[in-house]
């Protein structure tokens, strides 16, 4: 079993949608779908209509652009309504609700929780947002950065998603010259 993660699907873009469809099939393994699918219920239903067939378990963490409310979207709900709404999309479609423990919840990356990674002896800390992908070191803690972004300026399309799946466990061998503490 592997644990993979991508973040930033963003999912209003078509060339996004059509790379999702071509992920493959991974029955053993789970993926963190880590922020930004998209701006719509429908985009995170989607999203999880085609994950949840291709992997054992889906994880979601929602992202800024998951819980914004476009001004276009004058019916849409928004705030903690529109968070309720996408966590119910979660439950129908069999993911599974963790509990508040630290390990498993947001890291907003406040000063607040800069030393968390310590703190709570993290093996790995996903995060994206950024769309700029990397590996990087800090405290001896693994960060990655697992953003898809827009196409063309964040990703190419020539070799499909898969690419950019990004393995977080057991996780590749990885050069750790710590030269980005
Ligand atoms: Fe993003």
């Amino acid at each position: 079993m592997k644990l993979y993660a991508i973040s930033d699907l963003h999912l209003s873009d078509a060339v996004n949608r059509r790379a999702l469809e071509g992920v493959a099939e991974h029955p053993d393994d789970w993926i963190v779908l880590a922020g930004d699918t998209g701006e719509k219920e429908a985009h995170l239903d989607w999203a999880l209509s085609i994950l949840t067939h291709r992997f054992r378990q889906v994880v979601w963490v929602p992202g800024n652009h998951d819980l914004w409310t476009l001004p276009s979207d004058r019916e849409g709900l928004r705030g903690e309504a529109k968070y309720r709404r996408l966590v119910t999309i979660c439950l129908r479609q069999d993911l599974v609700q963790l509990p508040r423990i630290p390990r498993f919840s947001i890291w907003c990356g406040t000063r607040q929780t800069e030393r968390w990674h310590v703190r709570f002896s993290a093996s790995v800390l996903v995060y994206g947002h950024l769309h700029v992908r990397g590996t990087r070191f800090r405290d001896g803690v693994r960060f990655e950065e697992v953003s898809l972004g827009l196409s063309p300026w964040n990703w190419s399309q020539e070799d499909g998603i898969r690419p950019y799946l990004r393995e977080i466990l057991p996780g590749k061998a990885v050069d750790r010259p710590d030269r980005n503490e």
